[in-house]
């Protein structure tokens, strides 16, 4: 009997989680399927009960439930509850259990890109749920000084209060500087827009989008010229890595899964910017 994977969110009609998931089960010998289901804000309950009567095993969560699903959830891992976001479901008889990965995707992306974090001055734009992991990460890898950026200034506040870091109206923004960025927004994704421009990207040396379609946004592209980019399928790879990790137990084909996202996520680029 082949059991059943998945990834909730809204939109997911993109998500390459899909190939990544299911290439993995087939190399590793896992008799397993994994799917895209859109679920809307509202059917948030529905779709946990869902997959409670149909036994799906393992659950993927992205936009915009990362926040919302952990009042749905039996346990929560206790860095999922530090970080305050789940993007991982396990479902051990019965039993749902939600973790955080992406904390975990986007330190193994610097690090995989020789980026030390330690002692650095980082901007984050962005405060929701991507946000929260990628500041716990930063925490994490020893940045020295992490300032976030959001439209809705409260939020960031939020954010400060919880991860003892810097929030900064967005107004500010012009003023911004430091050793890296990171765009945490969901601006740029399918459409050509930066939430912050040229003058402030130049400062920069390294910049780190959460974006990946287009795999180069305009972020990205801006930051080129002026030093290292990271692009957003490096954390969807190594957050991927873990959760294959804690649904099987086993070490997924990594090498495997990278080419078959960014083959696709170029295929994926060239429709969108058409
Ligand atoms: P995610 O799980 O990807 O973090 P989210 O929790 O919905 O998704 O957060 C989206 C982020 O993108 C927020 O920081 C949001 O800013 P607000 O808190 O002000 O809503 C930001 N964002 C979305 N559209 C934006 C825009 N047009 N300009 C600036 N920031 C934007």
């Amino acid at each position: 009997m082949y059991e059943v994977y998945g990834v909730i969110g809204d939109p997911v009609s993109h998500s390459l989680s899909p190939i990544m998931h299911n290439l993995a089960f087939k190399e590793k010998n896992v008799k397993a399927v994994y799917g895209a289901f859109k679920v809307r804000p509202s059917d948030l309950a529905k779709a946990v009960e869902g997959i409670r009567a149909l036994n799906i095993k393992g659950v993927s969560v992205t936009i915009p439930h990362k926040e919302k699903i952990i009042e749905y959830l039996d346990e929560i891992d206790e860095i999922a509850q530090e970080i305050g976001a789940v993007n991982t479901i396990l479902n051990k008889e019965g039993i749902l259990k939600g973790f955080n990965t992406d904390w975990i995707g986007v330190l193994k992306a610097f690090e995989e890109n020789g980026v030390k974090l330690k002692d650095k001055k980082v901007v984050v734009i962005g405060a929701g749920g991507a946000s929260k992991a990628v500041i716990y990460a930063l925490i994490k890898g020893g940045a020295k000084k992490i300032y976030v950026y959001n439209r809705t200034f409260e939020k960031a506040k939020l954010l400060e209060k919880k991860f003892k870091i810097t929030a900064k109206p967005w107004e500010e923004l012009k003023k911004a500087d430091g050793d890296i960025i990171i765009q945490a927004t969901s601006v740029g994704l399918k459409s050509w827009e930066t939430p912050v421009g040229e003058e402030i990207i130049s400062r920069f040396k390294v910049a780190m989008d959460i974006v990946y379609l287009p795999l180069k946004t305009k972020f990205l592209s801006l930051a080129e010229r002026y030093g290292k980019i990271i692009d957003g399928l490096q954390m969807l790879l190594y957050q991927g890595v873990e959760q294959f990790k804690i649904w099987t137990g086993m070490e997924p084909p990594l090498e495997l899964m990278k080419k078959a996202i960014y083959e696709e996520a170029k295929n994926l680029e060239k429709e969108i910017l058409k």
